[in-house]
């Protein structure tokens, strides 16, 4: 797949939450090549601070714009949430491996953690609505990033707030749990897809590798180049894999969970 450099034109940067922002650029480019999984790597400021760019799952596509859903964390992100409608900046993407898609009719549980949902907006997108179940997981109802706001047509989304606050009380693993548990040990025809912090990632990896579920995480690391160039994003491969490390940047980020050594992530 063709990586293009373009300068970007922000079409809108919306305040979703108190940290969280949707900004559509215009991008014809990539917005009709780029794949659910895949990112690209922003140039957030014409200068050399900061150095890095930073990089960002692709949320989805309108037209001849990418969207991108981004949390507030640091320098880069501050920068981005000032950013005005007309101000351009400069992409580099589509990059990486992103989600293989399940076959025919099999369902699709998608379980999301906090900005994690970014990627499976976009997944769903390409989903018929009856193939997949949608499971996402914030803080607090403040917290939550709605589908309606960022992809209108990415179906029902089952809630679950670690405070109770709305929809399941608990972490959203408690909800893909109680999805799993009254069909017993058969799985046939069920795949996972799931990209969140670390710790929810390590336990819906190691729920669907104890039942036998096809199931493709979204890793995030830290990326210097986002081409496979630098080493810095490895992490490391399973044990039954041919390579010690994965560059995340290239080799991913979307892995089948047996390709990555959980007791060291
Ligand atoms: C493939 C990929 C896709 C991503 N997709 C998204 C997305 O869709 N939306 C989104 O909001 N963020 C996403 N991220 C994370 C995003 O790149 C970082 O939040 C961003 O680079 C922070 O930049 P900053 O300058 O604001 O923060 P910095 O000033 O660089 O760092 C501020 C804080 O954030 C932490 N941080 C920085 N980068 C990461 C990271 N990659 N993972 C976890 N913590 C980090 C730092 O350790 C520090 O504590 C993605 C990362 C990767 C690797
Ligand atoms: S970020 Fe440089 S190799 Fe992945």
């Amino acid at each position: 797949m063709t990586v293009l450099e373009e300068s970007s034109e922000i079409l809108f940067n919306q305040k979703l939450t108190s940290d969280t922002c949707l900004m559509g650029l215009g991008s014809p480019g990539m917005a009709g090549t780029a794949r659910p999984g895949q990112f690209v790597m922003v140039q957030v400021h014409p200068g050399n601070d900061p150095l890095l760019r930073r990089p960002f799952s692709i949320c989805g596509t309108r037209a001849d714009a990418l969207l991108i859903l981004y949390r507030v964390v640091g320098k880069g992100t501050s920068i981005m949430a000032e950013k005005r409608v007309g101000e351009r900046v400069s992409l580099v993407g589509p990059l990486g491996r992103g989600f293989e898609q399940p076959e025919g009719k099999d369902m699709a549980l998608l379980v999301a953690g906090g900005i994690g949902i970014a990627p499976l907006f976009f997944l769903a997108q390409t989903m018929e609505p009856t193939h997949y179940r949608f499971f996402a997981g914030f803080g607090t109802a403040r917290d939550i990033i709605r589908a309606e706001d960022v992809a209108g047509d990415a179906g029902d989304v089952s809630l679950a707030t670690d405070d109770g606050s709305e929809g399941y009380a608990g972490l959203v693993t408690g909800l893909l749990e109680a999805y799993l548990e009254p069909k017993g040990p058969g799985h046939d025809g069920i795949s996972l897809f799931t990209c969140g912090p670390r710790p929810m990632l390590r336990k819906v990896a190691l729920e669907a590798m104890a039942r036998q579920i096809p199931c493709q995480v979204s890793l995030e690391a830290a990326m210097a180049c986002g081409l496979g160039a630098c080493q810095g994003c490895a992490v490391k491969a399973g044990t039954r894999e041919r390579r010690p490390y994965y560059h995340v940047c290239s080799d991913g980020p979307v892995f089948p969970v047996s390709s990555i050594d959980w007791d060291c992530l």
